[in-house]
């Protein structure tokens, strides 16, 4: 069969995949942590090399050898790149000096919850969503609240959430597009969530990981850009493990929006005690996807909107299965429920009989939401794609 796409073939080509390399490398419930024969369609992590100016930014610094201290509150390049990609791609008019390097969005999620939850108090989480925010939520003693959000373009009850907030809601965590059902918030959900979060004086956590992947026709819109009274309560965080493929250096950033916030973010991270911090090699990596990298980010996007597609006709074909169009993000979270099994049987059953690795919906991966779905990850080639479809239409057609 022709490939799908014709643009991006070098960088994201089945060629460009080195399985040997990723058997060593890639954990995280990925090539490294699965017997040989097994396709991971796992955690969210390309199976893709990074763009090679990255690669090489990474050699050109180290090559000094000088692996100094850097700045606790982070490179000014790093700081400056971030603060150019929030204004011209965000429209955010964002500040260098409001913004610091953490050592990945997942951290950045923790942190936050750290600054602006005590013992008790309460955080709406969505519903489903990433296990992260519930996670950090209550390791910081709080409480998550979650909030159902339906998949695809169903409507967001805002009533709902009103409801939920109490006397000891102090934070709303946002997930934008949400992991793990693609869902990119339009710009009327967004005002609805400030309007709310204004109401009832609480911080907005922004997580933003996912922004750049977003398929077209949909548009992503960040929360700090609608309006003045909503940025200066917002917290937006993001990071490179999604985009430009580079989770092992474990980096991200925050962006306060006032320096009473970047003040509280700044001290709970501990990084001016370097106690904690973000390496300098990464900040470096993560300022060259920046400012040299977009190409290949946009190819990237080419080659997932086919692989989008592509999962989506065949997952819809085999039988009990539904999959909604996932609108950003590079995972198709589809409804099982009609083949009468649980997610975790689907799950044990894709893995044992097709030899493909999927995450099932549970409520530690996702919450209650995400009960009766598999999520599978598409950022690889179209080949090894096509191979796992491949195997899991032969497992459930033929049951
Ligand atoms: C919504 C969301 N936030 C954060 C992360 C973690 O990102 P990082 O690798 O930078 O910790 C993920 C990873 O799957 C995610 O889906």
């Amino acid at each position: 069969m022709a490939p799908l796409v014709a643009k991006a073939v070098n960088m994201f080509s089945n060629d460009s995949v080195n399985l040997e390399i990723l058997k060593k490398r890639a954990y995280n419930l990925r090539w490294a942590t699965v017997a040989d024969g097994v396709i991971p369609l796992t955690a969210a992590d390309p199976d893709f090399r990074c763009a090679p100016e990255i690669a090489e930014a990474i050699c050109s610094f180290t090559k000094d050898r000088y692996l100094s201290y850097g700045p606790a509150e982070g490179l000014p390049e790093f700081k400056e790149s971030m603060a150019a990609y929030f204004q011209k791609k965000r429209n955010i008019p964002a500040l260098p000096g409001l913004i610091f390097p953490v050592d990945s969005a997942a951290f950045g999620i923790y942190l936050t919850c750290k600054a602006f939850l005590s013992a008790g108090d309460e955080a709406i989480i969505f519903d489903p969503v990433d296990f992260l925010f519930r996670y950090s939520v209550e390791a910081v003693g709080g409480v998550a609240v979650p909030f159902q959000i339906p998949a695809g373009m169903l409507p967001v009850n805002f009533e709902q959430l009103e409801n939920l907030i109490t006397k000891n809601t102090r934070l709303i965590c946002l997930c934008n597009p949400l992991n793990p059902t693609g869902k990119v918030f339009t710009k009327d959900e967004l005002l609805e969530f400030g309007r709310i979060a204004c109401k009832h004086n609480l911080v907005i956590l922004s997580d933003e990981i996912w922004s750049d992947i977003v398929y077209s026709p949909n548009t992503f819109t960040s929360i700090a850009s609608i309006n003045e009274e909503t940025r200066n309560r917002t917290v937006t965080i993001t990071g490179f493990s999604k985009s430009y493929g580079l989770a092992g250096l474990r980096i991200g950033a925050v962006m306060a929006s006032n320096t009473d916030h970047f003040k509280r973010l700044m001290e709970v991270s501990l990084h001016h005690s370097t106690i904690h911090g973000a390496n300098v090699i990464s900040q470096v990596a993560a300022t060259t996807a920046l400012t040299h990298c977009e190409y290949w980010l946009n190819d990237f996007l080419i080659h997932l909107q086919a692989m989008r597609d592509l999962c989506l006709k065949e997952l819809n074909s085999f039988e009990g299965f539904k999959c909604i169009p996932p609108e950003g993000c590079y995972v198709a979270f589809t409804n099982i429920s009609a083949t009468g099994k649980t997610s975790k049987e689907m799950q044990e059953l894709l893995l044992e009989t097709a030899k493909v690795a999927v995450v099932p919906g549970l409520k530690e991966w996702f919450g209650e939401g995400a009960k009766d779905h598999i999520r599978i990850s598409f950022a690889t080639s179209e080949e090894i794609l096509q191979d796992a479809l491949h195997r899991i239409k032969n497992v459930i057609n033929t049951k």
